[in-house]
């Protein structure tokens, strides 16, 4: 044990333990460690074993001065932490993590290896860190991994019930047509209707977990030092102006994916955290392919679809006679085993590829990616985006709506899919995807949001140097 404690700000980063909150946090961390924090990083005691399961011991071992630590979520083990398990999750931790979670920071203040904690960098859903940050005397800053427009719209939940929105008064409401009402009094969301609004909107209970828990979110990151989103100005311009009359203290500093690119590779491997094993083959296939002649398909770690859904999207990419990568999460389909059937199987020989989970990154950078079908998940678009690709949206839940919304109605990139499309829908959007005009249009709308991305990450843009500001911040906070 060293008798000299280390002097350098000591961060706390934690993230939602879902794959697309892990994921820009880690990263984030990599590039505050990079510029001389200390970071300590806390997963889920459940996720934290998946991943030593997966990656082997070592795994966990990091650095001097970047460690990982774990809590637990409160959930019993068996709980798999899929999406309808979204609600327990979001009522168990509040309850149950706390204790530990001010258990760790107070084994961190008083061991001599570390220095003692200056500030805690959550996530804006895990509201009840603040409580703790609180409670020690602590700063906390929050990261919200959604879009701006998906947080602009969180933040109007409160009023949306204020306004006799919400709840919906029966089941019906789903369907009759009344999720199609224009929302005309929120800034910067110009035409937007209720189904475009983030999905906990959607329920007729007063008491509704998730629609509550959002609303409390929000209040909460009131109290925050400042707030983190993963976006660039020239992106969400309007919405962040309406955002930042209410949080003034506001850090753009997407696509962070981007930003990371300064780093060196030994930083980027720290921690890997995927929680499915990636198949690496797949970009070998992809190596063989015609440039922008493959569509990629994925739906992200949380969505799920029937087999019959499930059905229409594979003979509508089977039909379109494209060569396809197609990620299909082990759950992605509920309550089924076999999915795909021996003749479809025979009749994408040779130009479509399944596989389980992907190095997304690299797979959507790659020169033979034409086009990429997707959940919207904020990720997922920035990323597709990022590199220039264009997008036919199917968003499945929380602000996927939304980001859908704005994909294709505010900044051309995409175009939607109905939420039940047969196989012949899908077969003429893959076609005009790909190869019609639309396509090219939203290729080319998309290409200028590439080369504004890079800028915004470029040494002078608009994110690189809100990060400088936040390592400014930080710095003086820990002090
Ligand atoms: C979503 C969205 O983050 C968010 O907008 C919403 O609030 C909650 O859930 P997710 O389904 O995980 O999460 O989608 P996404 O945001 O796209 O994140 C997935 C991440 O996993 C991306 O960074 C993607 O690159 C990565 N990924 C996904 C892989 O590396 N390989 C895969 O095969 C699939």
């Amino acid at each position: 044990m060293s008798s000299e404690r280390s002097k350098k700000p000591h961060l706390v980063c934690i993230p939602l333990p879902a794959q697309g909150h892990i994921n820009p946090m880690l990263k984030l961390a990599k590039l505050l460690h990079f510029r001389g924090f200390h970071i300590t990083f806390v997963h889920t005691e459940f996720n934290y074993q998946r991943l030593l399961k997966s990656r082997g011991l070592d795994y966990c071992k990091g650095l001097d001065d970047f460690r990982l630590e774990n809590i637990p979520d409160g959930l019993p083990p068996e709980n798999n932490r899929g999406v309808l398990d979204l609600p327990a999750l979001c009522a168990s931790m509040p309850k149950n993590s706390v204790e530990p979670f001010r258990n760790l920071i107070l084994k961190l203040n008083g061991s001599l290896e570390v220095p003692s904690v200056s500030c805690i960098l959550s996530d804006g859903v895990m509201g009840f860190t603040l409580r703790v940050a609180e409670e020690l005397g602590l700063p906390e800053l929050v990261l919200f991994t959604p879009s701006a427009c998906g947080f602009l719209g969180y933040m109007h939940y409160e009023e949306l019930a204020e306004r006799g929105y919400v709840p919906l008064k029966d089941e019906s409401w789903l369907t009759d047509g009344y999720l199609d009402t224009q929302v005309d009094w929120i800034p910067a969301m110009e035409g937007i209707r209720l189904k475009d609004l983030p999905t906990f909107i959607r329920t007729t209970n007063p008491n509704d977990i998730m629609f509550n828990y959002n609303v409390v979110q929000i209040s909460i990151a009131f109290q925050a030092k400042g707030v983190i989103l993963n976006t660039f100005n020239d992106l969400e311009q309007e919405v962040l102006d309406a955002i930042k009359s209410k949080f003034p203290q506001l850090y753009t500093i997407g696509p962070i994916s981007m930003l990371c690119r300064q780093l060196p590779d030994t930083e980027m491997k720290l921690f890997e955290s995927n929680l499915w094993e990636e198949d690496m083959s797949c970009l070998e296939w992809l190596e063989k392919r015609d440039p922008q002649s493959v569509l990629y398909v994925n739906f992200g770690s949380l969505a799920i679809m029937s087999s019959s859904q499930l059905s229409e999207f594979a003979w509508g990419l089977a039909n379109c006679k494209y060569s396809f990568l197609w990620v299909v999460r082990a759950d992605l389909v509920s309550g089924s085993a076999e999915i795909f059937s021996e003749e479809f199987m025979e009749e994408i020989k040779g130009r479509g590829l399944l596989t389980g989970w992907c190095p997304q990154e690299e797979v959507i950078k790659h020169r033979s990616i034409g086009g990429f079908l997707t959940h919207c998940g904020w990720n997922s678009s920035l990323e597709s985006m990022s590199e220039g690709v264009p997008m036919i949206c199917w968003p499945f839940f929380a602000e996927q709506q939304t980001n859908c919304f704005y994909i294709c109605n505010k900044w051309g990139t995409g175009m939607e899919i109905n939420n039940d499309a047969k196989r012949e829908e899908v077969e003429v959007m893959v076609k005009e995807l790909m190869e019609g005009e639309r396509g090219e249009d939203m290729r080319n709308k998309t290409m200028e949001f590439k080369k504004k991305a890079i800028d915004a990450t470029n040494p002078g843009g608009s994110s690189h140097t809100n990060f400088e500001r936040l390592i400014e911040d930080l710095l003086y906070l820990g002090v």
